[in-house]
């Protein structure tokens, strides 16, 4: 996505983004109505552990890309995934409490990722299919449901097997499209008696635009002159070919049961002036990053200024997969963070925090893709992990309450005044968890946990902060969720084992 980052730089001018103090003091969940759904979500490789060969699981590429990449993944992988998370996957789901929590926050909703290798651990069904994890998955959605919440299951969220990298170099090859089809109806088949809602794909943006131009995510592949360290790869080319198989992978799952959805991430691009150039470039870096999804799922091409800037090294359609991409979804899961405006605030390198961005993307998702049923499938905002910070600290978090507030204010402002069809919000994420490329260094979590003490979790005030907002503001209803008196003693104590 070369010709996106080129754009990007004209727009990384801070704009002013004018106050929300319009809020209203009684403003919660009520002003959505009865229906709409407000939820927390996880992915598996961020949350499970049990990676061992005794649970039957393969190995996906991102176990090997972190083992194998030197620097910080290594080293915060090996120091906490590995010494701890082995017991991850125990400790984080099946463990009864933990769904439980997301019932007392009030949420109604659930949303997590299958592990493709750990149900397919070759990931081509000919080779088998791994009982243990049918079974563990189907604990955890058992376990969903009989909390009262509604399952969102995304199928794939970045973990390709590596059997299928080794085989045949994954998502750069068309094979995949056959292999993924297989596994999803195998989770469709299992699953979809209990599951409605399923997305195809988790941000395919940061599988062809990190993993395969900046090679900064598994597999690690990019040219040289992008990122010294990758080894192979082709970033004019190959984030093209991933796309392509990403779209055409979507649209082979098609689940007659249930509802059948993607989640896509961009960025908001506010154009920097209204002169037509900054209007022009915010457009081309939208198609970019969203058009060059949502246009194939729509319309069944590309958008026209990316088919214009990349030429052929875009791959076409043949008729029939036109067909199929067409109108290929029940609904859009939207995933926002950020936009390319205001001031720095948040941990990660790109953040920068712009409530409006949600609202002004919600309308053009509207506008230029015939309104289409939409649920913000993530929204949240990250800090660091500060080793020597003390929990009671930590739990602390007044800016990410901020955040919420403010950004579910304006998704409220689309629905009612831009009349956008947004039927649910997923705040991310319900716990701390390994945040990819920086590892366990950033915390996004509504649970806090303890990676010094037995990933004891602790609510933050943003967890007490959302139970309320969902439970009409009152507070005794969330009590319950801080039962315990975090001391700093304990915390001071723990703060000096750390690596
Ligand atoms: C679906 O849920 C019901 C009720 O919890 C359970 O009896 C059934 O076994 C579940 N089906 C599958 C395929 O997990
Ligand atoms: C909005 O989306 C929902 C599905 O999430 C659908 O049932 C409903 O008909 C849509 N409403 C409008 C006005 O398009
Ligand atoms: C970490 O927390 C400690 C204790 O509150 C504080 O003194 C320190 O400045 C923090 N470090 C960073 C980098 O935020
Ligand atoms: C968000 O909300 C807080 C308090 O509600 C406010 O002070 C802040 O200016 C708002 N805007 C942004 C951009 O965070």
């Amino acid at each position: 996505m070369l010709i996106f980052l080129v754009g990007l730089v004209a727009l990384t001018e801070p704009a002013r983004d004018d106050c929300d103090c319009e809020i209203p003091k009684d403003f919660d969940s009520s002003y959505f109505g009865d229906k709409f759904i407000f939820g927390t979500a996880t992915s598996a490789y961020q949350i499970e552990g049990g990676t061992g060969s005794e649970t039957g699981r393969g190995p996906s590429v991102w176990d090997t890309f972190t083992h194998e990449t030197p620097g910080t993944y290594l080293r915060v992988y090996i120091g906490l995934r590995m010494a701890k998370m082995e017991t991850w996957l125990l400790i984080s789901i099946i463990d009864l409490k933990n769904i439980a929590n997301v019932k007392k926050m009030g949420f109604k909703a659930f949303r997590m990722s299958i592990s493709w290798s750990r149900v397919i651990p070759t990931g081509s069904i000919r080779d088998g299919v791994n009982d243990q994890g049918i079974q563990f998955y189907r604990n955890v959605i058992k376990e969903i449901k009989e909390n009262g919440l509604e399952p969102f299951v995304t199928i794939f969220h970045w973990d390709t097997p590596q059997a299928l990298e080794d085989k045949y170099g994954g998502f750069l090859c068309r094979t995949i499209v056959d292999d993924y089809q297989d596994y999803a109806d195998l989770l469709f088949k299992e699953f979809g008696e209990n599951v409605t809602y399923w997305m195809t794909f988790n941000e395919p943006w940061a599988l062809s635009g990190f993993a395969y131009d900046d090679g900064i995510f598994a597999p690690g592949r990019c040219s040289s002159w992008v990122n010294r360290k990758c080894r192979a790869g082709n970033s004019a080319t190959e984030p093209y070919i991933v796309a392509h198989h990403l779209l055409l992978a979507h649209a082979a799952a098609q689940n007659q049961r249930g509802q059948i959805g993607i989640t896509l991430f961009t960025f908001w691009f506010e154009p920097l002036s209204n002169r037509q150039v900054d209007i022009e470039a915010s457009e081309t870096a939208l198609d970019f990053m969203f058009g060059l999804w949502m246009d194939p799922l729509t319309y069944g091409q590309y958008p026209r200024r990316v088919q214009n800037l990349v030429g052929d090294r875009l791959l076409k359609f043949t008729d029939n997969e036109i067909k199929l991409l067409k109108k290929s979804y029940d609904f859009i899961g939207l995933q926002y963070y950020t936009s390319y405006y205001a001031k720095p605030n948040a941990y990660s390198p790109w953040f920068y925090i712009f409530p409006k961005g949600i609202r002004r993307l919600l309308k053009y998702t509207k506008d230029t893709y015939d309104n289409p049923a939409i649920y913000i499938t993530e929204n949240g905002v990250d800090n660091n992990n500060n080793d020597t910070q003390p929990v009671d600290e930590a739990l602390k978090d007044q800016f990410r309450i901020n955040y919420y507030r403010n950004h579910t204010w304006n998704v409220f402002k689309s629905i009612k005044e831009d009349k956008v069809n947004v039927t649910g919000y997923f705040a991310w994420s319900y716990i701390d968890n390994f945040e990819w490329n920086i590892g366990y260094t950033s915390r996004f979590g509504l649970y806090y946990v303890d990676y010094k003490d037995n990933l004891k979790r602790y609510a933050k005030d943003s967890a007490i902060w959302f139970c309320q907002f969902i439970n009409c503001l009152i507070p005794a209803v969330c009590d319950s969720l801080r039962p315990e008196q975090i001391t700093q003693v304990t915390s001071r104590k723990l703060g000096k084992y750390y690596m």
